[in-house]
């Protein structure tokens, strides 16, 4: 099962040098505003691939006051021990992988570790703009998929690459093939990343029990994940992409942009109890939707590779429930598996998990485990 018995920080935000106290079951972080149960999540979530919780860059993650470098390091429940730091010797800041005391990738990593977490920032997801949900969507893609970084960092690539020649006024043809090629085999296999995990995520969300986190029904809005959805092959929807781009320059270079294309796809969700979209449905539906999609997200998880449950890192989650509903959640959560990740402000908030979970007391960077 995947879940830390060890994490250790050394100048990661506002913790100097600490190791927690963990026994291998579910963890509960308490304690006042601004004490550091977020900083926490954020240093678990390093442990997985792309920027982390806060999407924040990795300099900002050191400690205020520190010579800017940060370690996270963890042993898991299968022994192996992990670690990430920020090395910044040398002059440049590059991010350093270890598995079991030697150099690795943060692919390798990926394959070890799988992390998915819901924060505050996600409530308004439903309401937001399509790049919002775009963003969350491919989170969730990342942790199923850990290459979709790689793929979307290319198509960001040439994608700067083919606007900076639309915006010269005059497009060399053979050159902008290239770049549209590059963009091509790139927006591919993002599409084909977010089909395949929409299905198996389709396919959780089903097997999840009726309840107090109601089911969505979701799906891909976009060309190229529709393509790949009906099952076209990468060579089609690879042709099928290349020729939107060639055929679309002079409108393109209008614009000042490109238009179309897997940057521009959304995230389509309806409230299954209601049939309305999720932007509609009330605050607490929307909150208690987005949970459903993210314990989804970790059965789909574990249900595709057969493996271990992920680390679900939820931020505040349990604070806006009513105490039928935290119950609910911490219920899904040991049927899961795995480990999960809770903060709240107050302690009680985690009662009824009774004996399930640890709590550890956080102030100013200090973690207590209480008995
Ligand atoms: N790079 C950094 N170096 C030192 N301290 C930092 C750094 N970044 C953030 N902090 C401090 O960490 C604290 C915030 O921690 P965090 O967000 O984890 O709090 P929290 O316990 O989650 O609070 P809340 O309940 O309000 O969400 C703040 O006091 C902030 O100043
Ligand atoms: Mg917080």
């Amino acid at each position: 099962m995947t879940a830390l018995t060890r994490l250790s920080l050394t100048d990661f935000r506002n913790y100097a040098s600490l190791t927690l106290p963990l026994d291998g079951r579910h963890v509960c972080l308490y304690g006042a505003n601004g004490a550091g149960k977020t900083n926490l999540l954020e240093a678990v979530s390093q442990l997985g691939p792309g920027r982390g919780l806060r999407s924040s860059t990795l300099p900002d993650m050191a400690r205020s006051g520190s010579a800017g470098s940060w370690t996270v390091a963890a042993t898991l429940a299968d022994e192996h021990k992990v670690g990430v730091t920020l090395d910044t010797s040398g002059g440049s800041s590059k991010r350093v992988v270890r598995l079991d005391g030697a150099p690795s990738t943060a692919t390798e990593l990926a394959e070890i570790v799988r992390i998915v977490w819901l924060t505050p920032n996600m409530d308004g997801v439903f309401r937001g703009s399509a790049s919002d949900r775009r963003r969350f969507y491919d989170r969730l893609v990342l942790a199923h998929t850990p290459s979709h970084a790689s793929a979307s960092s290319r198509y960001e690539r040439a994608m700067r690459e083919r606007n900076a020649l639309l915006e010269r006024g005059h497009v060399d043809p053979a050159w902008a093939d290239a770049i549209e090629t590059r963009l091509a085999e790139s927006g591919a296999e993002i599409a084909i990343n977010r089909a395949h995990v929409m299905d198996s995520l389709q396919a959780a969300i089903e097997a999840r029990p009726e309840g107090h986190f109601p089911k969505a029904d979701i799906s891909l809005e976009g060309a190229a994940e529709q393509a790949a959805t009906r099952g076209d092959d990468f060579k089609s929807i690879f042709e099928m992409l290349a020729e939107t781009w060639r055929t679309s320059r002079r409108r393109d270079m209008a614009a000042g942009r490109t238009l179309e294309g897997p940057h521009r796809s959304d995230l389509a969700v309806i409230h299954r109890p209601t049939g309305a979209p999720a932007k509609d449905a009330s605050t607490g539906q929307q909150k208690a939707l987005l949970i459903g999609l993210i314990l989804a997200s970790a059965t789909a998880l574990k249900a595709e590779r057969d493996g271990p449950p992920p680390l679900l890192l939820l931020d505040e989650a349990a604070a806006h429930l009513d105490p039928d509903r935290r119950a609910a959640l911490f219920d899904e959560i040991c049927a899961l598996g795995g480990q999960a990740w809770l903060t709240g402000t107050e302690k009680f908030l985690f009662d009824s998990f009774g004996d399930r979970a640890q709590a550890l007391h956080v102030a100013d960077g200090t973690v207590t485990a209480e008995n």
